[in-house]
């Protein structure tokens, strides 16, 4: 019978020890960005940024096109995406200028009745909501919404939740603050109750990074879209803010869910941690 030297076995338990205690490691396995329309040479500068990190998963925050029902519009926006869409995941979270098109739920063979989903990557979960349909209680996003966090916020395996959507939930540009005014009071308490740590976004055509009561929104809409300038309107939680085309690379690593953000240029503009979320009750 062969025994283990105590020396080896100490070492052996030390190593599970951390492995348990440690993330699933992923370097920039997962990127964020979004608002393409008609930018389209800032949008092909933007892609080859992303694809040069050879992400796992791509999230796009909406209007990927100007007219969603326009078959040219379509056409060119897969032409400039295809290498990200063959290499990689591709998740698509639905823009105003999407319009709930036919052509969009056929190019991303979606079911038209539930344009909002969720899916686990790397230990955590994203969340990926309609900003144009409704959401609030008792709505079938809403509901949805409800059961996914709920379900998502018991799992111990899951570190951090994500929510990707078009429309910004604070911010500081062109359409932020009218739409915080919806999405704060129906999005925000539920994101807090079931510890959400990071919320992407787009709509604004711009990088702006902001935190309110502990949570961080990004807004990450400069995939080519024309870049807004920043607005005279001064927030406390709005932390960074640059009018640039941009996008996000995610890393679990053992401190959090770091966010790096790079214009088209290759530049970055910002970098922080998501710490992770405590470990449910019962499931240590
Ligand atoms: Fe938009």
């Amino acid at each position: 019978m062969k025994t283990v030297a105590p020396l080896c076995l100490a070492v052996l338990l030390a190593s599970a020890g951390r492995a348990a205690a440690e993330a699933p490691a992923c370097r920039r396995c997962v990127a964020v960005y979004g608002d393409t329309r008609t930018g389209h040479e800032a949008h092909r500068r933007i892609v080859g940024r992303i694809l040069a990190l050879k992400p796992a998963a791509v999230f796009h925050t909406g209007d990927m096109v100007s007219n969603g029902y326009s078959e040219a519009d379509w056409k060119r926006f897969v032409d400039i995406s295809s290498g990200l869409m063959s290499t990689a995941e591709f998740f698509p979270a639905l823009g105003n200028h999407d319009r709930h098109a036919p052509l969009y739920f056929s190019t991303f063979k979606q079911d038209p009745k539930t344009p909002w989903y969720s899916v686990d990557r790397f230990g955590v979960h994203f969340v990926v909501l309609d900003s144009e349909s409704p959401f609030w209680k008792g709505t079938s996003q809403g509901t949805w919404l409800r059961e996914d966090l709920a379900a998502a916020s018991a799992k111990p395996g899951l570190r951090h939740i994500v929510v990707v959507l078009h429309r910004p939930v604070y911010g500081t540009g062109h359409h932020a603050p009218d739409d915080s005014t919806v999405l704060g009071p129906n999005l925000a308490p539920l994101f807090q109750k079931y510890g959400v740590g990071v919320v992407f976004s787009g709509h604004d055509h711009l990088y702006e990074r902001s935190q309110v009561d502990g949570i961080f929104y990004v807004i990450t809409g400069g995939g080519g879209a024309p870049l807004y300038p920043k607005q005279e309107q001064p927030a406390a939680f709005s932390q960074v803010f640059k009018s640039s085309y941009n996008f996000a690379a995610l890393s679990v690593t053992p401190e959090g869910l770091l966010c790096e953000v790079f214009d088209d240029a290759g530049t970055p503009l910002d970098s922080f941690t998501v710490k992770p979320r405590p470990v449910p009750a019962g499931a240590k």
